[in-house]
């Protein structure tokens, strides 16, 4: 990393306002040279039509890494063994893809011998500290820029900016009344209109699940689990992602699924937000119900006290840390027996264990 040289940095780039006026200016006021990193996490958007975005606006290279695979094996599966939901009930959509997208970054800027790393998050969330934090723990001598943060340029500035520089914005909807995540794991919903913790949600606010007031009816759906990891939906094998997407099918046509919650943040904030997340809490519930039949009474109590800290740092970024490293063994221990199936009634609003069969049961 010697000879790398900051002129050179690795961006990671959503398609969206901060990070397209970001490659702007990294390149026409610092000028550097920018390579723009798409990460598929399952997001669902047309990520190679973003890339060319990001070259209009000035990118040496755009480069869209299908992560989804990664995604699904190295970081959705030890959260689901360990059963990880922020303050009991987030299961940390944003925080699970952010060190993946991290890691890819730092291995980006070793492969291009740049000797910087870019993010496009400002000073209000807790993303900004998940990618320095796992960049600095991947990478120590990395530098890492954060122009959105560092100049402080709010929404209409940055919207004024686009429009000094002949940047496009027409793919941009207008005044997105908030700001919007997701990838495999879920939706998060969060800004704007939604920060009145009294305000109820526009239901416009909602995309994956339809209100539980609209739904009717109930239906059945059973989860495999192979040693902690979900495999199978009414017994045909899905794999982990194929059975977090027919769930959230089914929960969010079932009104299942939404979370809306006063959160704290990690930069000490207290912040309103709204989640999809019919797949992961089904997953979840599933997975909560199966340990209730095949661990010991003293590790499933053990475990679940360990599973507050784990969720804590996840959503604090500190997924590369020595503390999560360790309690990854302990769960992975916890979870051979962990194989069998859980039957989930999926009604108005509800997700409900009925039945669970494993193949070692404690029973
Ligand atoms: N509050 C959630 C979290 O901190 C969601 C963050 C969503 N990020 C975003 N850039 N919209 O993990």
């Amino acid at each position: 990393m010697t000879s790398a040289s900051a002129d050179h940095v690795v961006l990671a780039y959503s398609g969206g306002l901060d990070t397209t006026v970001t490659v702007h200016r990294l390149v026409h006021e610092q000028g550097r040279d920018v390579v723009a990193v798409l990460v598929d996490v399952g997001q669902g958007e047309d990520l190679p039509a973003l890339a060319r975005r990001a070259l209009a606006v000035g990118a040496t290279d755009a480069v869209v890494v299908d992560a989804r695979e990664r995604f699904a094996a190295e970081f959705l599966t030890p959260a689901v063994r360990a059963n990880a939901r922020y303050e009991g009930r987030y299961p940390l959509v944003s925080a699970l893809s952010r060190p993946l997208i991290a890691q890819l970054l730092v291995e980006e800027a070793r492969r291009r011998g740049a000797g910087a790393v870019a993010h496009g998050c400002t000073g209000k969330g807790n993303d900004q500290v998940r990618f320095e934090v796992s960049i600095g723990a991947l990478a120590p001598g990395l530098e890492v820029l954060a122009p959105v943060r560092d100049s402080a340029m709010s929404r209409p500035e940055a919207i004024g900016y686009a429009d000094k520089h002949g940047i496009d914005l027409g793919w941009i909807s207008e005044a997105t009344p908030w700001s919007v995540d997701q990838n495999l794991w879920g939706r998060t919903i969060e800004a704007g209109v939604l920060e009145d913790p009294w305000l109820a949600p526009p239901e416009e606010a909602f995309e994956w699940t339809v209100s539980p007031a609209a739904a009717s009816g109930s239906r059945e759906v059973v989860v495999g689990f192979e040693a902690g990891v979900p495999t199978t939906v009414d017994g045909e094998q899905a794999g982990l992602a194929g059975v977090v997407a027919a769930l959230n099918r089914l929960g969010g046509q079932a009104g299942f699924g939404r979370v809306d919650m006063v959160e704290n943040r990690r930069v000490g904030i207290k912040s309103r937000e709204v989640y999809e997340v019919p797949g992961a809490l089904a997953v979840l519930a599933a997975h909560r119900d199966l340990e209730d039949l095949t661990l010991d009474r003293d590790v499933l109590h053990e475990k679940a006290r360990l599973e507050i800290r784990y969720a804590e740092l996840v959503y604090d970024g500190l997924w590369f840390s020595p503390l999560k490293a360790a309690l990854d063994g302990f769960v992975a221990e916890t979870q051979a027996a962990v194989t069998g199936e859980v039957r989930l009634e999926l009604s108005p609003g509800r997700c409900q264990p009925t039945g669970r069969r494993a193949d070692r049961p404690l029973y």
